[in-house]
């Protein structure tokens, strides 16, 4: 049912208002079958030179739109997103295996994101403020940076598109998009759903392909102001160095390796519940998913028993079977990427309590699955706690006091989501101010940040800019100084 609402079997770029074919192309798998779901364009650096040319000229007539009629358009386009949502979510997971329940949450996401922005469109604040001489005005105001380049990842195909494209819409600068050629048909959705809604040609440009050949492009030309990156480290590094030479303005939202603390006051049924859900959903593939649990020693082996019980009652499959909770890995450079790391972990001394190993047999055969994995007896600087797995994988780490868990949550290259279950208040308040990370959760997961807050991290996960929120408008426009003299 879910593949038939696909009407083509290949997708095409969107250059300037037109659907465009290309001669090369590759196939998309479902992760949860390994069947071919479509066919997704693999574009050269044309492509990118063709969309830069129609971005540039649409961009001049869109930033003389008012904002509040751009408004307009987004706020068109989430009542569209909101009656389409069933569909949306149901291709999402069959491009992108995750479990229809999420995906459906990160189709409210953008469509979160699309009210929220085109809310934005009504403000877009400036400031005014008293000068210091007579008969003088002062005043700022925000203006768009012109043609931005957006790389989105695989993982949240639709949202973290959205949270990008949006506000950079909104403030009046043309996009060029390119998605991860694994999930390509939701970029294909969004990019009809804006076409529908009245978005003028060329504001919005999908342009497909690999990232070595068309992101590689879209960096480099130079009639681009600003590159919004969300990936992989090493990506979004190589990135930011081909714009430092430019000195090209570049967002950058990576990985992490995300901890929950249950200290020994902890509610551990509320604690359990959460970990399992922030480290197993969406098996593990969240730049915010909890890959390490940090407790306190006197409730360890509790903490581990709860552990146990809830992993047992996870029914991992098909994300188009609603009963399934947990669906299946992306593809196999990420099963073999996992793979390496049970070997890194026992090699490390690490004691495997649970999983370990890929699913591989009868409903699974045809499908890219690995089991919950759950390692105990940790250290803080080991490999499996220290580097971002990118799946269903826990490193738990025992702690004797309160310090000692900051100091090990806070002793990551990476800071994106933390979160501590305790029921001492002042123990949350130290949190909230020692905790480094850019999210911080009290008595819930490190997964599930809402839109009107800004989205990011600190040290390797970002470089200060944020996705959502009205944050994210920084990214995309400049602020003007105007003085009028009276
Ligand atoms: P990736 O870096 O492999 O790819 C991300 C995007 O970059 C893709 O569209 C890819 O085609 C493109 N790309 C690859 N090489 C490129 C190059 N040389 N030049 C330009 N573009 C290039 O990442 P991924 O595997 O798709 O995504 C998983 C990673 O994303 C994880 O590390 C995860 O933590 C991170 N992530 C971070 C956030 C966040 O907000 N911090 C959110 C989601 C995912
Ligand atoms: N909102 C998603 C999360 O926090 C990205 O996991």
């Amino acid at each position: 049912m879910t593949q038939s609402l696909l009407t083509s079997e290949k997708l095409t770029n969107f250059i300037g208002g037109e659907w465009l074919e290309t001669s090369d192309t590759a196939a998309v798998t479902n992760p949860a079958n390994g069947e071919t779901v479509v066919r997704v364009p693999l574009s050269d650096h044309t492509a990118i030179d063709k969309a830069a040319a129609a971005a540039k000229k649409a961009q001049k007539k869109w930033a003389l739109t008012p904002a509040p009629q751009r408004a307009e358009v987004l706020f068109t386009a989430g009542q569209m997103m909101k009656d389409r949502k069933e569909r949306l979510a149901r291709l999402l997971t069959l491009e992108n295996g995750k479990v229809l329940e999420e995906a459906r949450g990160e189709v409210q996401e953008g469509i979160d994101m699309a009210f929220y922005m085109a809310g934005e469109g009504r403000r877009l604040f400036g400031h005014t403020t008293p000068a210091e001489l007579p008969n003088k005005f002062s005043m700022s105001e925000r203006f768009p940076v012109g043609v931005v380049g957006i790389i989105t990842p695989w993982n949240f195909p639709i949202a973290i598109a959205t949270w990008k494209s949006f506000p950079a819409i909104v403030s009046g600068n043309a996009v060029i998009w390119k998605p991860a050629t694994e999930t390509p048909i939701m970029a294909a959705e969004l990019a009809s759903i804006l076409e529908e809604a009245g978005l003028p040609k060329g504001v919005l440009n999908v342009v497909y392909g690999r990232g070595s050949a068309v992101g590689d492009a879209l960096v480099h030309h130079a009639d681009l102001q600003v590159i919004s990156f969300t990936g992989s480290g090493d990506t979004g590094r190589q990135i930011a160095s081909e714009c430092g030479k430019q000195l090209k303005k570049v967002s950058l939202e990576m990985g992490g390796k995300n901890a929950i603390t249950v200290m020994d006051d902890a509610d551990l049924d509320l604690a359990a519940e959460s970990i399992v859900w922030s480290a197993y959903g969406t098996s593990g593939q969240r730049c915010t998913a909890a890959s390490r649990v940090i407790v306190h020693e006197d409730v360890k082996e509790k903490l581990e028993e709860r552990l146990l019980q809830e992993i047992d009652k996870l029914s991992i499959g098909d994300g188009l079977e609603e009963a399934n909770q947990v669906g299946p890995i992306i593809n196999q450079a990420g099963m073999d990427k996992i793979t390496r790391y049970m070997q890194i972990g026992k090699d490390e001394g690490a004691k495997l309590l649970a999983g370990g190993y890929a699913l591989d047999e009868g409903k699974y055969a045809e499908g890219l699955y690995f089991a919950p994995t759950l390692f105990t007896d940790c250290t803080a600087d080991m490999r499996i706690s220290q580097e971002e797995i990118f799946g269903p994988v826990v490193s738990l780490i025992p702690v004797a006091s309160f310090d000692e868990a900051i100091n090990v949550n806070n002793g990551v290259p990476y800071g994106l989501s933390s979160s501590i279950f305790t029921t001492d208040a002042n123990r949350v308040f130290q949190a909230q101010r020692d905790l480094d990370t850019g999210i911080v959760y009290v008595n819930a997961g490190t997964t599930g940040a809402e839109i009107h807050l800004p989205f990011g991290g600190t040290k390797g996960t970002g470089n200060g800019h944020r996705d959502s929120g009205v944050q994210a408008l920084d990214v995309f426009t400049e602020w003007k100084a105007v003085y009028i003299d009276f």
